[in-house]
């Protein structure tokens, strides 16, 4: 990659944000594609000021992640219908008006790649979906399986915010344990439960898994946590929680771009930088 005065820069704020996979995946996007754009982590401790800087250095396009997804909204000039009505920005798109004044639009593209994950594996159309979790990850993978037709409840350990995330969908919440009783085509975990370095921890009993047709985890680290692993063991299609990622980042892209990204280099990129993790870790 060459870096000189023409190069567009993109990339992500958040904080924590350097273990972020995300410049993997983009930056392999945009080298395949052969454009001269550099996607970069941004640790940042002031959302106000961050914003400020970002359009003072003429970035075009950032993605936003935990902790800002909901406190840089008042720094927009513009909001994505979809994005106001969740509440939460994970994408921004800078550009500039006629008068060269920059214009900064926010998008939430996660719900889309939940939604995409998902609909490669069966139809969401009317397809009974359990949610664990209530919490930002939940609400976005949820209002996009609403909109798209799917019958979703929601369990949560807090049972009081799994009540107040199902009631803003207009949908049932069970209390968690009670998913052990219960039957739908498809599971999703949005909890952090499974994650390294607690990676034996899970939440549903896998003597239960066969209840479900397709099971899917958000989280990536390990790729094939215990729940997945115990879904392939039931005869359950399992997805991933690259999946998801690669989706939400794929459609970032498309906003950036304007052009179809090239999925399977990305899906590859992320995997590879999974993989170098792993090596450095051990
Ligand atoms: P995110 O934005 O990534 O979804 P979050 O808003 O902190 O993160 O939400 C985390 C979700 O995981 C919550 O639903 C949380 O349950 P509570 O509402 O009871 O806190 C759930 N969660 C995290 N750790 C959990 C655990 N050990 N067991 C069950 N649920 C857990």
């Amino acid at each position: 990659m060459s870096i000189d005065g023409k190069t567009e820069l993109y990339g992500i704020i958040g904080n924590p944000v350097r273990h972020s996979l995300s410049p993997a995946m983009h930056n392999a996007g945009f080298a395949t594609m052969g454009m001269n754009r550099i996607y970069v982590p941004m640790e940042v401790s002031n959302i106000e000021q961050a914003v400020t800087g970002l359009r003072a250095l003429g970035f075009n396009g950032v993605s936003v992640t935990v902790p800002y997804k909901e406190t840089v909204i008042p720094y927009l000039d513009e909001i994505d219908p979809v994005a106001e009505k969740i509440g939460a920005v994970n994408t921004l798109l800078f550009r500039k008006d006629r008068a060269g004044k920059v214009i900064l639009r926010g998008f939430n593209t996660d719900w889309l790649g939940a939604n995409t994950a998902i609909a490669e594996k069966i139809k969401l159309q009317s397809t009974r979906v359990l949610i664990i979790g209530a919490g930002g990850a939940a609400k976005a993978v949820a209002f996009g399986l609403v909109q798209a037709g799917a019958e979703v409840v929601i369990t949560n350990r807090t049972r009081e915010k799994g009540e107040r995330l199902a009631t803003w969908l207009g949908c049932r919440c069970i209390a968690l344990g009670e998913q052990e009783e219960f039957t739908a085509d498809v599971l999703i975990n949005t909890t952090s439960v499974g994650m390294e370095p607690e990676i034996e921890q899970t939440l549903v009993a896998g003597d239960i898994l066969s209840r479900f047709s397709v099971v899917m985890d958000i989280v990536y680290a390990p790729l094939e946590t215990r729940l997945l692993r115990e879904a392939k063991a039931a005869g359950c299609t399992t997805i991933d929680g690259l999946s998801m990622l690669l989706y939400q980042g794929a459609a970032q892209f498309k906003i950036w771009t304007g052009v179809h990204p090239p999925q399977l280099i990305m899906r590859s990129a992320l995997e590879e930088e999974l993989r170098v993790r792993r090596l450095s870790v051990v």
